[in-house]
C-alpha cells in the first residue's frame, strides 16, 4: 500500500453551498467508532507524534490547511491536507506528525475505533522496533 493514500468524499454542493458525505464502509473503508476535531491549533506547535498499532483513521481539513508528516519507518512524506472533502488515510502502524496549521484550520478525524491509550506508540525508537518485530514475524 502507498503511504499517501486520499480518501476523496463526493461533494453533493449546489448553488446553495457544499454537502460532504461520509458513509461507514462506503466511501470510508472502515466503520466508524468515533469522529475527533483539532482546531484553534497554534500553527508553530506540531501536534501528533505517534503511530497506532490498529486504528484506522482519515484526517480532513473541513477548514483551512495543516500539513501532515507520514512514516512507516521505510519512506517519509509530507503532504498538505487542504480541501475540505479530500482525506488522508492514516493506517495502523504510521507515524505521523501535524504541523503548519493555517489559524482557520479545523482539522477533523474518521476513526475506527474508540479512544485507547493502549493503541498508541508515543515512542519513535518504539515505533521501529515495533515495526522491526512485525516485519520478522
Ligand atoms: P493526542 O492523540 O495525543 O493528540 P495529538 O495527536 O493531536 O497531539 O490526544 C491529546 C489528549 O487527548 C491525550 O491526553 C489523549 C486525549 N484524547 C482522548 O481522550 N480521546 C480522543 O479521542 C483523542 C483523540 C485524544
Amino acid at each position: 500500500m502507498n503511504l499517501i493514500e486520499w480518501i476523496e468524499l463526493p461533494n453533493l454542493g449546489d448553488h446553495r453551498g457544499s454537502l460532504v458525505v461520509a458513509e461507514a464502509n462506503r466511501n470510508v473503508p472502515f466503520s466508524i467508532q468515533r469522529l475527533y476535531y483539532i482546531f484553534g491549533a497554534q500553527p508553530d506547535v506540531p501536534r501528533g507524534f505517534h503511530a497506532h498499532k490498529d486504528l484506522q483513521q482519515i484526517a480532513f481539513c473541513i477548514q483551512g490547511s495543516c500539513k501532515m508528516l507520514m512514516d512507516n519507518g521505510k519512506e517519509k512524506l509530507e503532504v498538505l491536507i487542504g480541501q475540505s472533502n479530500k482525506g488522508l488515510f492514516i493506517p495502523p502502524m504510521v507515524w505521523h506528525e501535524m504541523h503548519d496549521f493555517s489559524k482557520d484550520c479545523i482539522l477533523l478525524v474518521l476513526a475506527s475505533d474508540y479512544y485507547d491509550e493502549s493503541d498508541y506508540i508515543r515512542n519513535y525508537d518504539q515505533f521501529l522496533k515495533e515495526l522491526h518485530k512485525t516485519c520478522t514475524q
